[in-house]
């Protein structure tokens, strides 16, 4: 039987891109700026995107992303583009801090830098398909073997500081509830400055 795997999802995890020097940059970064708490979950905290800190962490950040943000994005689009990250803040996340399910608006590729080794309880996971206005069939018995055609979730296996882990923007994720120690992790958003479609293009500042 040729089974021809259609259509597949990149998410690429990049190991050990950050240096113990650069992690403790962004986790003295990372702790004192991430005083606003999430909405949702009292014990997360998040920096402004939008502010000197988000300049520093693009800075100490920038150099190692580029090329990383570039060839993803060959993936995605199939081309080798300019890219800019738009925004880039970060997440301290305590003892029982969870993240809610999302996914990024007006971005093309998004990614988080894992600044702590994330505890197997909060590790980042994806959703297949969130809510849909029809009935859902699924089979699930003590039989049934969830695999790439039929699982609805994904985690990912590890995540140790300094790894990059980069997704397309419109993948709905969550941090499931951290029962471990502080997690910290920084999100950012990139685009493409330019698409094209033979004679015409989008421009994207
Ligand atoms: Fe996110």
């Amino acid at each position: 039987m040729d089974v021809f795997e259609l259509f597949p999802t990149p998410i690429a995890h990049i190991k050990s891109v950050f240096d113990d020097g650069e992690l403790n940059q962004i986790k003295d970064l990372a702790l004192s700026k991430a005083n606003t708490p999430n909405k949702n979950s009292s014990n997360l905290f998040h920096s402004s995107p939008a502010d000197k800190g988000a300049k520093k962490l693009l800075a100490i950040t920038k150099p190692k992303l580029r090329q990383i943000i570039i060839d993803f994005g060959e993936l995605l689009l199939g081309d080798v583009l300019e890219w800019k990250i738009k925004e880039i803040w970060s997440n301290v996340s305590e003892k029982g801090g969870r993240q809610h399910v999302h996914n990024h608006a007006n971005s093309f590729i998004s990614g988080i830098i894992y600044i702590s080794k994330a505890h197997e309880s909060s590790r980042t996971v994806f959703h297949r398909q969130i809510g849909h206005n029809t009935f859902t069939f699924t089979h699930a018995s003590e039989t049934s073997v969830v695999n790439q055609f039929n699982a609805e979730l994904w985690t990912i296996p590890n995540a140790e500081s300094g790894d990059v882990l980069l997704f397309p923007s419109y993948l709905y994720h969550e941090v499931p509830t951290n029962k471990g120690t502080t997690r910290i992790s920084v999100a950012f958003n990139a685009i493409p400055r330019e698409i094209r479609s033979h004679d015409y293009s989008v421009c994207l500042e």
